[in-house]
């Protein structure tokens, strides 16, 4: 059996990639050529826990990059599904060319998987249609499923191995097909069931995460207002036994949180209200960390911006994607109050993204007065004592020693 997996990103490489050492012959295809002669040079594109390792399995059992799509049993397509910043629906073109591209090449009861996370009724509306020309045209008898995908960069590979999975397929037959595949390499349980339940199960999960972020943020704001200690009341709460609320933070980023809620909002306007003010909230985060960023200036007479440097641009802590992360959030908003010469630094993030952002952790300190920690990485925790003499303001309230401001 082949198996060819289509866009080789955090989600789809390391996918190829379990597949290949489980045993499966594996063509990954990106349309980034540049992306897939590195992968063909032997060099990873992102950093992740595990993944060397296991790139060196999957070379060993001959696995092939390539930006050709080829003739296989089953796709596995894993490409951007972005949202539309005004409609909020989901934005379905990568998926559709992504699609378009591995019909030109596939045979007779091949099996075309979504894995990208979609708003329920994409398949139905975007990609059945396509399918059901060729199927139509050829005579053939192509299949489609969805496979959404839950692990999250930092422990990718042991979710790999351990989530559970929701299969969703229009038979049984082809459901478990699909599942054969996945159980090779992933020892949770597997559900089966339709496609368009397995569409909405994966953005209702987290639209879900998004709301309980939203929850702890808006205490935040409210306790701040009542000059009560949030974490304080947080740890409090959650000694009840039916009570567990999340960790405040600066803001939601990333490929998954901040943007599959929308599906649900720009497809439900006016039933999704919960959901839509969690995206407000979390949204106003990095402003309203901004505003604290003044006022501890302020208290401290601190009077330029070039004197506060802000610690990550990361989405999460300990990886190295900084797609709509909090701190670009941050600086975007600063940029629109034509507020300049804000320092920043993140050890993960090895090229140059924004002005004024520094390679070296020691001459970025040496720097600035108010250190601002938007990422609690595990460089900065194990250099705490770096910031003895810094004023600090934890976002992410991960330092234990120092006296630190809090959201
Ligand atoms: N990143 C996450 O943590 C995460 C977690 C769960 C689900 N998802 C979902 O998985 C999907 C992929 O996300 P990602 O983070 O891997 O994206 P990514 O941007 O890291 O990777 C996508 C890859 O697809 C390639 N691509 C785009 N169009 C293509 C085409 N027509 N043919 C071949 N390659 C093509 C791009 O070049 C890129 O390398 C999205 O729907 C996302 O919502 C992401």
């Amino acid at each position: 059996m082949l198996v060819n997996v289509v866009g080789l990103g955090y989600i789809g490489l390391p996918t190829a990639l379990m597949m290949a050492d489980s045993g499966i012959q594996v063509v990954g295809t990106d349309k980034d050529a540049e992306r897939v002669k590195m992968l063909q040079n032997s060099q990873l594109v992102f950093e992740e826990e595990g993944i060397s390792e296991l790139f060196f399995n999957a070379a060993e059992k001959g696995i092939i990059f390539s930006t050709d799509y080829v003739a296989a049993d089953i796709y596995i397509l894993a490409v951007p599904t972005p949202f539309n910043k005004r409609s909020k629906k989901v934005v379905a073109d990568y998926l559709v060319n992504a699609v378009e591209a591995v019909v030109k090449v596939c045979g007779d009861n091949s099996v075309i998987v979504i894995e990208s996370t979609i708003s329920p009724g994409t398949i139905d509306k975007f990609v059945r249609p396509i399918v059901d020309c060729i199927n139509r045209q050829k005579g053939y008898q192509i299949e489609l499923a969805h496979a959404p995908e839950r692990i999250i960069p930092g422990r990718m590979i042991e979710e790999l191995r351990n989530n559970n999975r929701t299969i969703g397929a229009d038979s049984v037959e082809v459901a478990e097909r699909i599942k054969s595949i996945y159980a090779g390499f992933c020892h949770g349980q597997i559900v089966l069931t339709d496609i368009k339940t397995a569409e909405m199960s994966k953005v209702v999960e987290n639209a879900y995460r998004d709301v309980n972020i939203a929850y702890a943020n808006e205490l935040v704001k409210i306790c701040k207002e009542a000059c009560i200690d949030v974490y304080e009341i947080i740890k409090i709460a959650n000694m009840h036994p039916r009570v567990n609320i999340l960790k405040p933070g600066p803001g939601v980023g990333g490929h998954c949180i901040s943007v599959d809620p929308w599906f649900l909002v720009g497809d439900y306007p006016g039933l999704s209200n919960i959901i839509l003010a969690a995206r407000k909230i979390n949204d106003s985060m990095p402003e309203y960390v901004l505003d604290r960023i003044s006022v501890i200036m302020e208290e401290n007479g601190i009077t330029e911006l070039g004197r506060v440097g802000i610690y990550g641009l990361t989405y999460k802590e300990n990886v190295d994607d900084v797609r709509e992360s909090p701190t670009l959030q941050l600086l975007n908003c600063m940029r629109k109050h034509l507020a300049w010469g804000i320092k920043v630094y993140d050890p993960y993030v090895k090229n140059i993204i924004v002005k004024n952002q520094y390679m070296d952790f020691e001459s970025f300190l040496s720097e600035i007065d108010l250190l601002v920690v938007m990422v609690g990485h595990k460089h900065l925790v194990n250099n705490e004592s770096m910031l003895k003499d810094k004023l600090v303001f934890d976002t992410k309230n991960v330092l234990t020693e120092l006296d630190t401001y809090k959201l």
